[in-house]
């Protein structure tokens, strides 16, 4: 259930019986994305290659093939359903010896038209049921994807929904649920194969929902803890990976971030999975989005000479300073601690004069980006859209500590996810309620991932980290860190 490598992996040929319908080609070209080998099966093989081919063009790299339903499940190490009920025992019948030994993921619906909108299971309880008698105990049947639309899975985009996976063999499902999540969709295991009849039962329920309230594009999503969390409660944590992305070039302001950072990615063969984090340092973003400033085209104030005179900074820095600051906290000689515009507490507001570059001459400085919040949540956004997973962003800048010495990758831009994880509720080992225990993990991110973000000569601006917990949250935003003023009690 993990979303990080797993036995999903080892699973390479799949074969798609109904690949060249609706559902089978959207997922067929999702998992050629994700690099399995496909095979598309059809009742006409001519058609499959044919079909085979188009998709191939569309996905430059993708090994996707065609064929006969039966040569395809014989070729596969696991194979998927995607054909109507009507064409349900049909299909199995023809494949069924192919199919020994194998996992068989079935999607299909018992729809019988013209009423799909009305539940119609039939008398084995489901079709997944049905399909399992017909094969015997030598196939593991694994009912999945019910409940997606393939327009969603089409559209090559984080969906907006989640898969129920029903299987009498826990390992069958564990390793569906891992393959499923590879390709951005968010898998339950929700027990044995005869509950498989309420997702099957549940599409005409959408189906009448997108009918009466004009195709809202309905889909089924299951509250309560985030996945990950579940996940990791239900599995133990399986750890943390955090990979460095290098050799990103030197930014200038007008670079695509996201472009780059996703070429960055692929190179260092890191594959996106839904959950990975995404920490990009706060000086890339501030660079490609032209927040360098000369200080010698600074205009000078009385406060920034007074400024200047207190701390010894120059006084076009000490311009800068106060610009992006609501409030100047402590200053003394070569120090001056700012609450910024944002409301973060930093030295000098955020401003760094370090791996600037001296493209604008050396008295070239940084300020933050304008909106942390807004640039990761845009990133994310492209970032999503490229690789068709669930993500979440951190734009990260090493800050200091009130009370502790040096520095901590801070998170100061959030994108994706609640960047406080609330454990109130949850029992420690001795099972007595936690009852104050809200942890930053927005800021634990950042900081693990500054153990490898560089800090002086490295170059190393962004990292990807796997495995971590928190609560995906599209609202999430850095400014949740910081602490209000009314509960501050040091001032
Ligand atoms: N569409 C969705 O959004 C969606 C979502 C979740 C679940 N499902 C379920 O997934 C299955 C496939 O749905 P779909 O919308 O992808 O279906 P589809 O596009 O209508 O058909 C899928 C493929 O099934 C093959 N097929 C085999 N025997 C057939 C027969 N007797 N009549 C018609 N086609 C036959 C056809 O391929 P060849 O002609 O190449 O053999 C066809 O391309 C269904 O059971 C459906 O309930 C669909």
């Amino acid at each position: 259930m993990s979303t990080g490598p797993g036995a999903e992996q080892l699973v390479s040929r799949i074969a798609i019986l109904g690949g060249a319908g609706a559902l089978g080609s959207a997922l067929a070209a999702r998992l050629a994305r994700a690099g399995h080998e496909i095979w598309i099966g059809s009742r006409d093989p001519q058609r499959a290659r044919d079909f085979a081919a188009a998709l191939s063009n569309d996905q430059p790299g993708a090994r996707i093939h065609g064929d006969g339903l039966l040569a395809c499940a014989s070729q596969a190490e696991i194979c998927i359903l995607t054909v109507p009920y009507a064409a349900h025992a049909e299909t199995l019948a023809l494949v069924k010896d192919a199919l020994a030994g194998k996992i068989l993921i079935d999607a299909t619906v018992p729809l019988k038209p013209p009423k799909v909108g009305t539940v119609q299971l039939p008398a084995a309880g489901s079709a997944a049921v049905e399909g399992q008698a017909l094969l015997g105990p030598q196939v593991r049947v694994v009912s999945a994807l019910q409940n997606i639309g393939a327009e969603k899975l089409a559209a090559g985009q984080a969906v907006d929904g989640d898969v129920l996976v029903a299987a009498d063999d826990a390992e069958a499902a564990a390793l569906v649920c891992g393959l499923l999540e590879r390709i951005g969709l968010r898998a339950w295991h929700v027990g044995p194969l005869a509950n498989s009849a309420a997702a099957e039962a549940m599409t005409s329920v959408l189906i009448q929902i997108n009918r009466r309230y004009k195709r809202v594009q309905a889909g089924l999503r299951i509250t309560g803890k985030a996945k990950a969390e579940a996940d990791s409660a239900h599995a133990g944590s399986s750890g943390v990976e955090i990979h460095p992305i290098r050799g990103l070039p030197l930014f200038a302001a007008g670079d695509n971030l996201a472009d780059a950072l996703a070429r960055g990615l692929i190179a260092n063969g890191l594959a996106p999975e839904d959950g990975d984090v995404v920490v990009v340092a706060q000086k890339a973003f501030s660079k490609v989005e032209g927040r360098a400033r000369t200080l010698s085209t600074v205009s000078l104030s009385p406060e920034g000479r007074d400024l200047a005179r207190k701390t010894g900074k120059p006084q076009a820095l000490s311009e800068l300073i106060l610009s992006e600051s609501v409030e100047v906290m402590r200053v003394r000689e070569n120090l001056v601690i700012t609450r910024h515009r944002l409301g973060h507490v930093a030295a000098n507001a955020g401003i760094d004069a370090s791996n600037v570059g001296d493209q604008n001459g050396p008295e070239t400085v940084l300020l933050w980006p304008a909106d942390p919040d807004a640039s990761a949540a845009a990133l994310r956004g492209a970032l999503q859209a490229r690789f068709g997973v669930r993500l979440a962003v951190i734009m990260s800048d090493s800050l200091g500590r009130a009370w502790r010495t040096g520095t901590l990758g801070t998170a100061i831009g959030v994108a994706g996810m609640n960047p406080i994880r609330d454990r109130r509720g949850e029992v420690d080992l001795f099972g007595r309620e936690l009852k104050v225990t809200l942890v930053a993990v927005a800021d634990e991110i950042a900081a693990a991932a500054s153990l490898v973000i560089g800090e002086a000569a490295e170059g190393v601006p962004a990292a990807l980290v796997r495995g971590a917990v928190y609560q995906p949250a599209e609202d999430g935003a850095a400014l949740h860190l910081v602490r209000p003023l009314e509960q501050d009690l040091f001032r």
